[in-house]
């Protein structure tokens, strides 16, 4: 292919000296109107919305000087499937690895790029991606092995849309009011921050498509009529080439896939795409689920709808991704040497709210950013008690191999991602597929060590794995990247109700590997935000957690079932004459109660029965 060769020549005599890619960010407030349905303030840069997409090549510099001009916002930028090993304060997530940026703040990323693949950029402070602040981050490759069988690239970013702030959105989110924790529903979906888009191609031609979920909630379902895609890489894997019709991609998840469009110019091709209604709890009948974008193969041909509707969505089987295999061949992770056996819970606690817990703990930001403790704690940074109770941190040693157990007590599904690697998937439970939610219908089901399915020879590595509702997935990491890392559902609406824990990984080595620029610090200092202390910010005695950051308490055991607290909480909600439980309280209760605290922190691998006392539909 004459491009292909032409470009591999240029990369040739580019390939020797990396370049250092510049940006200046003046992050501000900017009017965007992308379903055509409503005008909102949304954050963009340089005074423009949609946001740059980044292209880099892997050794670049990447070189980003922010200047946060929202006058009324922290903000942060984190560099989704970047490891940043060595430049964990580069890492961009909020009270983990730096302060909140506040504004009229400036702050500088820079680090390389040390891989391949699709990766995005986005907000890591809380509540702000979804008010438009993430984008694509592209690394082109002139080695990838599907190099030369591709004339051209297509980005494509899907994400469910709000009209309202996510400032006014949280706060009914997380309310009295909301006791079943019921996310906002979202208003639209988008395609590239737009509807209706038309992407010319020509025939018979083969495009490699980079696919990202950017949304804040629900993931979706993607095909185009007529044709195939071949996957080729996720989340920065590359993968031998499988055929798929029908991809699921979560909230963070990409894919690259090769698509050869149809020989004829005839017609043109509907690409559809279609919410999971499934994590919902409730569809507003004005909610358009599916949407149509086109192939563009005939200019003079119409653009026609594709004909979907919301209850099919289920008859919708996609690709299930545990079965890809890295090209790399990189073979199963030996048995690990630490376990970290969590588990996933709904719950309501004292403030009446409901909050998300892995095991028993809702992550609760500390009062000093966590990889800033890891500086200043001198020999007791390698001890878990520094960092605080309510962060659910837990030290890795280096270079172990580490193994999570991950169990689904929630009727939901969860992305979950873990900052600065990724990770074998070893186990999942269902599959998705037909299956996906099969085991809604009874008591959530926890892996059992001792009893499985044979773990994959070559396991598929990826940064964002679904969790299956009440279902289990288990995942090996080398813990060889020391520094401080977030492991959480990216689902925001989660990440901010608690469903995070932090993996502070060769903290020993942490001083040597990472250090902080004068304007990281200044940050925290116009945000006054201590930089040294523990997680209390006490810098006399590190083990004294005194006035830490803690989450509310829990509901007396005397008010027994979490559920009838829930309904209780509901009930109450109710009597304050609160009608928005049309989506909530009344629906089907994703959310499934917490079973009794005794059967809480099951290291057993089988989940202790999860109460079942839960409010039917009809209320
Ligand atoms: Cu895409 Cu914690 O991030």
């Amino acid at each position: 292919m004459v491009r292909a060769f032409v470009a591999g020549l240029l990369a040739l005599a580019a390939g020797a000296a990396a370049k250092t890619v510049n940006y200046d960010f003046n992050v501000s407030w900017v009017q965007a109107n992308p379903d055509g349905m409503a005008d909102r303030k949304v954050i963009g840069i340089n005074g423009e919305w949609p946001l740059p997409v980044i292209n880099v090549t892997k050794g670049d510099r990447l070189v980003v000087n922010m200047y946060n001009g929202l006058g009324d916002k922290s903000t942060s930028i984190h560099w989704h499937g970047m490891f940043q090993n060595g430049t964990n304060n580069m890492d961009g997530a909020s009270m983990f690895t730096q302060c909140p940026i506040p504004p009229g703040s400036s702050f500088t990323y820079n680090f390389t790029v040390d891989q391949n693949g699709t990766y995005w950029y986005h907000c890591h402070t809380d509540y702000c991606y979804p008010d438009g602040y993430r984008q694509a981050l592209l690394v082109h490759d002139v080695d990838a092995p599907f190099y030369d069988q591709y004339e051209e690239e297509i980005p494509i970013t899907l994400s469910d849309w709000y009209h309202e702030m996510m400032e006014d959105l949280s706060t009914e989110f997380m309310s009295l009011y909301n006791p079943s924790g019921a996310e906002p529903i979202p208003d639209s979906f988008l395609m590239n921050d737009g509807q209706n888009r038309t992407f010319a191609v020509k025939p018979n031609t083969t495009y490699l498509l980079r696919i990202i979920n950017t949304g804040n909630f629900i993931a979706q379902y993607i095909y185009i009529e007529g044709h195939n895609f071949t996957i080729v890489e996720v989340d920065g894997v590359y993968t031998e080439p499988q055929e798929a019709s029908v991809l699921y991609v979560h909230i963070a998840q990409r894919y690259s896939v090769l698509l050869t469009t149809a020989n004829s110019t005839e017609l043109n091709y509907k690409i559809v795409t279609v919410a999971d209604s499934d994590l919902m709890d409730g569809i507003p009948s004005n909610l358009q689920l599916n949407n149509t974008n086109w192939l563009v193969l005939n200019e003079d041909a119409p653009l026609e709808q594709a004909v979907i509707t919301a209850a099919t969505s289920d008859d919708l089987v996609p690709f299930d991704d545990f079965t890809l295999v890295p090209t790399d061949g990189m073979a199963l992770l030996p048995e690990p040497d630490i376990q970290i056996n969590v588990t996933v819970y709904m719950v309501n606690l004292m403030t009446g709210y409901n909050y998300a817990e892995l095991n028993n703990i809702t992550y609760t930001a500390p009062k000093v950013p966590t990889l800033y403790t890891a500086l200043s704690a001198g020999d007791l940074r390698t001890t878990e008690v520094v960092y605080g109770e309510y962060t659910h941190p837990i030290v890795l040693e280096h270079n172990k191999v580490v193994e999570v157990i991950l169990n689904n007590g929630d009727g939901g599904s969860h992305p979950f991602h873990l900052h600065g690697h990724n990770f074998q998937v070893i186990q999942r439970e269902p599959p998705l597929g037909p299956e996906f939610n099969s085991y809604l219908d009874g008591d959530p089901i926890g892996y059992d060590p001792n009893n499985h399915t044979d773990f994959p020879p070559i396991p598929i590595r990826r940064d964002v794995i679904v969790l299956p509702p009440q279902g289990f997935v288990v995942l090996r990491f080398v813990a060889d990247n020391p520094g401080v890392w977030v492991f959480h559902c990216h689902i925001d609406w989660h990440l901010a109700s608690g469903l995070a824990m932090t993996f502070v990984e060769a903290p020993e080595l942490i001083p040597t590997h990472v250090s902080i620029p004068e304007d990281h610090y200044a940050a925290c200092a116009a945000a006054a935000i201590p930089t040294v202390g523990n997680a209390a910010a006490n810098t006399e005695d590190y083990t004294d957690l005194t006035g830490q950051n803690a989450q509310p308490a829990d509901i007396p055991d005397g008010w027994t079932s979490k559920g009838e607290v829930a309904m209780a909480f509901s009930v109450l909600s109710a009597v304050l004459g609160i009608i928005s439980l049309v989506y909530y309280g009344l629906a089907d209760l994703k959310h499934r109660p917490k079973p009794a605290p005794a059967a809480r922190d099951s290291s057993e691998g089988e989940v202790a029965a999860v109460s079942t006392e839960v409010p039917s539909k009809s209320g």
